[in-house]
């Protein structure tokens, strides 16, 4: 129980990367507060945790607005009293073309893959510095680091993000507040369960671990650097992809 009544903040704790990172804190004894778009989402693994033998409690927030992020850190302070850990993970695609790509496409993506980080990061890091300990947790995208045709707003999001990580992890290090970015490769969730089989299958021929990354495997590193062990570890980009990018 390396995380015994810790209190993580996870975004996107639905469904995908960010169930995954919710359960595996939850099992090492943390609380958790999961972020959804909405209440019924945010309480999709309420059951599954709170078996857990930890709290749960599912907040309805649209991370791209900075004021429903502003209040929900307040609310969580008032129901848990500290905040330990956040993983900034709620994020979407709108992929297409560069010469397509709509104002629109571009705007949201930025605003939730990145404004959003940024939202929390400013609204917990408050916290964190006033508490003179803390472990921010982003998911960004091995795309964030090598670009990909048809996803110029992700890999522009994710890239900001990378930027934003190493900002956030020098400003808050003198209060002993980590904050790193995980780059996961292609891992098996709702948001890529989308894409072509032949994509897939040719993605699969270059991974050399030959398989896709499942939302356990961004876990544990999430639960890494979050423990005591990871003390030590702030302002990296750490690359979980099966060698994707070696
Ligand atoms: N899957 C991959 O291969 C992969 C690879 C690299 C990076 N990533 C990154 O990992 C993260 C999670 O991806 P995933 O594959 O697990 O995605 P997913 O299965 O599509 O889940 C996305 C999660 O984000 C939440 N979310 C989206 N927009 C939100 C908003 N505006 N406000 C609050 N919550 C919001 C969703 O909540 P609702 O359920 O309420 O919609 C859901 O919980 C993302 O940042 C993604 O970019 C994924």
């Amino acid at each position: 129980m390396i995380l015994k009544d810790h209190v993580a903040i996870v975004t996107g704790a639905s469904r995908g990367i960010g169930k995954a990172v919710a359960l595996q804190l939850a099992k090492n004894g943390c609380h958790i507060a999961g972020i959804g778009r909405s209440q019924s989402s945010a309480d999709q693994v309420k059951a599954e945790i709170e078996a857990l033998g930890v709290r749960y409690l599912g907040f309805a927030v649209d991370v791209s607005k900075s004021e429903q992020v502003n209040t929900c850190v307040e609310a969580v302070l008032k129901e848990f009293g500290r905040i330990d850990i956040l993983i900034n993970n709620a994020g979407i695609t709108k992929d297409t073309l560069l010469i397509r790509m709509s104002d629109e496409d571009w705007n949201s993506v930025l605003q939730t893959n990145l404004s959003g980080a940024f939202h929390w990061a400013r609204a917990v890091g408050k916290v964190m510095m006033k508490a003179r300990q803390g472990r921010i947790v982003n998911i960004g995208s091995v795309v964030g680091l090598h670009g990909n045709a048809g996803q110029a707003n992700y890999a522009a999001a994710k890239a900001g993000l990378i930027g934003l990580t190493k900002s956030v992890a020098k400003e808050l290090a003198p209060r002993h507040v980590t904050c790193n970015v995980i780059c996961p490769g292609f891992i098996q969730t709702d948001m890529t369960d989308v894409l072509p089989e032949e994509l897939k299958a040719k993605l699969l021929e270059v991974i050399p671990l030959k398989r896709f990354g499942s939302g356990d495997d961004i876990a544990q590193m999430a639960l890494y650097l979050s423990s005591p062990a990871g003390a030590y570890i702030t302002g990296q980009a750490l690359v979980v992809d099966g060698g994707l990018f070696i």
